[in-house]
């Protein structure tokens, strides 16, 4: 089949099978989702031809994870998305296991997208289960995307520098100065987390540089960097990875796999990263996986964008036709030598109603006019008198998502063992208030919930599975409080 036959195909497979999908209540109103069955990764964040685009890795025939394809949406503001036709179907001998992740960059007038393409190889021959390379598709007109010719691009990493071969994946490219650059996932041969670098002019032939970054088995970094991203906020260069296989540290890194960040500067004639920052993580929610960054050059920004779920949990969406989403558009600040992300500032244009409640109380409080599956909450909690409060989500008779602040540790608790479908565990940040101020800027969408903290210090994103009854918002002080809140049904 052809490149072009695999892709109309795929459309029309999933023309159908979104019928199903449409009809789930979970299927988030606002956030990046394919119009049927699995998604994962962010891929190709860009600026291209007067929109924002975002693909994604995707499954268009079931809502389990399959040879991936690129799924496709654009918006000019961040706030409205539209589904373009699918970008990417794996077709060729060098990516028939599947286009596995990568980026996407502007070059005279055409987009550029690079990714992996992969192969599954018969294990029981005794060798690697796989091939990894990097391939090009490009698109003139941000719809169809043929892949070049030169396939793979990057065959495969050079083999005497202490690199496995087999896992090479993920590409993130970006431009500085005349040259192209690209960094690609991989794992020492001791099995922990690196990055490699490569250089081109033209995006088509690459020369290794280095290897960009890499832990020790004794770092606890993981055994393999997925996903590297490269870029700048504020003015520092910031590396980020998702490593598989970190182990869990008392309440840290719970989940199976991690996605963080190192601030650090980039030597571009060595082709080496100074780590200059401990590891990090972006987000202690449950469901926050391999996110992307954009260079927003039109508003000079890092925005970043997530898979808003996690390898091995559970997916309980998956009987209605349709599995993952993305996080909203986040936008990253450098602050005392850490990562801030707030949400994108055009968020505010899905704002719909608006209400202000002030109330002064030790006691359980909720309004008739702050409720609903799909809102921006922001709720600021005055703890100079009180011991911390409960903030209660999604809630039902059986239902609630708890959170739970106490002021004497300064932990905030995400307690999901009543948010629905059998889902459960908690997760916890330390995270101290502000002048005894805790503030909350809360997003829900129907089988989510993302949980900024003190403006963006600290962020936990999850996904929830109550019933549509379950649309509750009880505050319940622990002490007396001043509580402002200001809601905003999306
Ligand atoms: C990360 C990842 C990538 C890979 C893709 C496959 O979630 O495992 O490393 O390219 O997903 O779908």
């Amino acid at each position: 089949m052809t490149h072009q036959e695999a892709l109309e195909k795929a459309e029309l497979f999933q023309k159908e099978a979104s019928k199903q999908a449409e009809k789930s209540y979970w299927k988030p109103k606002y956030h990046i989702t394919a119009p049927a069955n699995w998604i994962n990764d962010p891929n190709g964040f860009c600026y291209f031809d007067g929109e924002y685009h975002l693909f994604y890795q995707y499954h268009p025939y079931s809502a389990e994870w399959g040879p991936m394809h690129w799924g496709h949406a654009s918006s000019s503001d961040l706030v409205e998305w539209r589904t373009r036709p699918i970008a990417l179907a794996p077709t060729d001998e060098y990516d028939k296991g599947g286009c596995f992740s990568g980026s996407a960059i502007e070059k005279d007038g055409k987009l550029y997208a690079m990714y992996t393409g992969h192969v599954d190889l018969d294990k029981s021959l005794g060798g690697n289960d796989r091939i990894e390379s990097q391939c090009i598709a490009i698109s003139e007109d941000g719809d169809t995307f043929k892949k070049v010719e030169n396939n793979p691009v990057i065959k495969k990493v050079p083999e005497n520098i202490g690199i496995r071969t087999e896992h090479f994946r993920d590409p993130k490219v970006w431009k500085h100065g005349d040259l192209y650059y690209v960094v690609v996932g991989v794992q020492t041969l001791e099995e922990s987390g690196a990055v490699v670098v490569y250089k081109s002019k033209d995006l088509i032939n690459w020369e290794f540089l280095n290897i960009m970054a890499k832990s020790t088995v004794e770092e606890n970094l993981g055994f393999m960097w997925e996903c590297p991203n490269f870029g700048e906020a504020d003015g520092r260069d910031i590396l980020i990875v998702s490593p598989q296989g970190m182990k869990p540290e008392a309440e840290k890194y719970l989940n199976v796999h991690q996605s963080g960040f190192f601030l650090g500067k980039m030597n571009y004639e060595t082709g080496e990263f100074d780590r200059q920052t401990a590891f990090d993580i972006f987000d202690y929610g449950f469901d926050f996986y391999a996110p992307q960054i954009m260079q927003d050059e039109k508003n000079n920004r890092c925005i970043m964008i997530s898979w808003l779920d996690m390898w091995e949990s559970k997916m309980p969406e998956q009987k209605d036709g349709w599995c993952g989403m993305m996080s909203i558009p986040r936008i990253l600040k450098v602050k005392d030598n850490t990562v801030y992300s707030l949400p994108a500032p055009e968020l505010v244009k899905l704002r719909k109603s608006e209400v202000h409640h002030e109330v002064t109380t030790d006691k359980t409080v909720s309004f008739d006019d702050v409720a609903g599956d799909c809102y921006e909450l922001n709720a600021v909690f005055d703890l100079t008198e009180a011991n911390g409060v409960n903030l209660k989500l999604r809630v039902s008779e059986n239902e609630e998502t708890d959170i739970a602040y106490d002021k004497e540790t300064n932990i905030l608790l995400l307690d999901r063992d009543k948010s629905g479908s059998g889902i459960e565990g908690q997760r916890q940040i330390e995270v101290a208030p502000i002048d005894n101020k805790l503030s909350l800027r809360i997003f829900s969408d129907r089988s989510s919930l993302e949980i900024f903290i003190n403006d963006g210090q600290r962020v936990l994103s999850s996904r929830v599975y109550p019933t549509e009854e379950a649309t509750g918002i009880v505050f319940v002080p622990n002490g007396l409080m001043n509580i402002s809140i200001d809601f905003y049904k999306i």
